[in-house]
């Protein structure tokens, strides 16, 4: 069965407080819109579209990074859920596969509750996913029949007894095309939001004798986010899980809840996190490194048996490969260290390449920024760069070459030489005692002048 994936993300998430659609605000770094569309993405669906409105602009943007294949169908004004789904219809024309139905804002159904919703699909016209609420609040009710959903009443239009119901409506639905759109053009509005509901469409198809269940799930993947407490609060269940993962995968996290990790954050088994280390988007860690407390990783790649920090950043293109050595307060920034680099401490290395085993000394700088261009600084295989080096890039140090300590490199070094880029020393004999002092007796006459 080929599956259209409908993610309604067009409502402006008054609670949140925000200029940015609620969509948009991130849960682990990504998107939560991202996050719901990879749990959509476990149907394998043939379209995905994105039902957008307020702030379509920057929804529409971010669709496209998270995924090049996905459509985004606007709905103007927000007239209900219905309404939202409608705006698919012309979308979706000939389409006669199943539509789901997601909500942008529900980031963490699982891979088997869809599924499950798909397998119910074989024997009902209509699927709507619930789920038992510790505290229903205003969310739809279900009013079942035995194994019949006859039913979903908003809140604000349910009766005493209705809002007793606990059973209670997640925004999911699974119907075919066809049957769903069929239905959702006899929605009308007359409700107390004068909205178009989407959930009026069990009782229509009832009304025509179509089969209609309710799948149940656990409340944690319902979760819908409103408010930045939400959005913290989601976070938080996120990290959890991610932790878990990780220790299930045999990684040890020294102290698990000190450990901010990203959406897509991956690491190897054996690999040792010590505390306090943030990961931000698009990091791979391979088996065997370890990472060393209060480090900072983005965008960045470390091989095995890596050794990072503690107090290391790693930017954006930083590529580590084996048994490459970073030390404390080093930055790395789209750089290729091959293996056994060892940059140790206080360091900045970006827009740079260095061969392997070559060794950085404390201090050095990549100077790769003129103001208005970025270059590049190439170091040599086994190079040797002495500590407080200043490499004017674009430079080229080579195989086995050094630099001397407290070098300023403005020029490429051939293979095997050293450089030296320094004032030469010059000692006076005895001036220093002079100095000191001249110096003494100015502090002496001062103070007793203040007396
Ligand atoms: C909806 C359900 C309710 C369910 C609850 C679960 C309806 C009528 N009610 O209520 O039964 O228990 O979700 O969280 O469906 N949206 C649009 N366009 C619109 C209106 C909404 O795209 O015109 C989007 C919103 O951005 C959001 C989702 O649809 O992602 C749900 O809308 P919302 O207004 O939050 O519905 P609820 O009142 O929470
Ligand atoms: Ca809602």
């Amino acid at each position: 069965m080929s599956i259209a994936l409908v993610i309604l993300a067009a409502g402006k998430g008054t609670r949140m407080n925000s200029d940015l659609p609620k969509v948009l605000h991130p849960i682990a770094q990504a998107p939560m819109l991202a996050h719901a569309m990879r749990a959509g993405a476990a149907l394998e669906p043939e379209r995905t579209l994105i039902v957008a409105g307020h702030g379509a602009e920057a929804v529409t943007q971010t669709v496209a990074d998270i995924d090049e294949t996905a459509e985004v169908v606007l709905q103007e004004e927000q007239l209900g859920t219905a309404h939202a789904v409608d705006q698919a219809r012309a979308a979706l024309e000939g389409f006669d596969g199943d539509i789901v139905v997601m909500f942008g804002d529900t980031p963490f159904l699982s891979a088997d509750t869809l599924e499950r919703m798909a397998e119910a699909r074989k024997g009902a016209d209509l699927v709507i996913l619930g789920f038992e609420a510790a505290d229903p609040g205003r969310y739809g009710r279900l009013v079942m029949q035995g194994d019949s959903l006859e039913k979903i009443v908003e809140f604000k239009d349910a009766t005493e007894a209705e809002r007793a119901i606990t059973f209670c409506n997640s925004g999911l639905m699974a119907a075919k095309a066809s049957t769903l759109f069929d239905l959702i053009a006899k929605i009308g509005n007359a409700n107390a939001s004068e909205e178009y509901y989407l959930t009026d469409a069990v009782a229509l198809a009832r009304e025509e004798a179509l089969k209609v269940t309710a799948v149940a799930c656990d409340e944690a993947e319902t979760l819908g986010i409103n408010s930045r407490a939400d959005l913290a609060a989601a976070d938080a269940v996120f990290q959890q899980r991610a932790r878990a993962e990780l220790l299930d995968l045999g990684v040890t996290l020294m102290a698990p809840e000190t450990v901010y990790l990203a959406f897509d954050t991956y690491i190897g088994r054996d690999t040792v996190i010590e505390p306090n280390v943030v990961f931000g988007p698009g990091v791979t860690v391979e088996s065997g490194a370890q990472i060393r407390a209060f480090s900072h990783l983005e965008g960045c790649h470390i091989s095995r048996g890596a050794l990072v920090g503690p107090y290391a950043r790693l930017r954006p293109g930083a590529e580590l490969a084996e048994g490459v050595k970073i030390g404390n307060f080093v930055e790395v920034k789209n750089a290729e260290l091959a293996e056994g680099v060892k940059v140790n401490h206080l360091s900045y290395i970006g827009d740079a390449s260095v061969g392997a085993g070559a060794n950085i000394g404390a201090g050095t700088i990549t100077c790769n920024y003129d103001g208005v261009m970025k270059h590049k600084t190439e170091i040599g295989a086994g190079a040797f760069i002495g500590s407080d080096t200043m490499l004017v890039a674009p430079v080229k140090v080579g195989n086995e070459a050094m630099t001397a300590t407290g070098a300023v490199i403005t020029k490429n070094i051939e293979d095997g030489a050293l450089a030296i880029a320094r004032t030469p020393q010059e000692n006076k004999p005895g001036r220093a005692r002079k100095l000191f002092d001249m110096l003494r007796a100015k502090k002496a006459k001062r103070d007793k002048g203040e007396g």
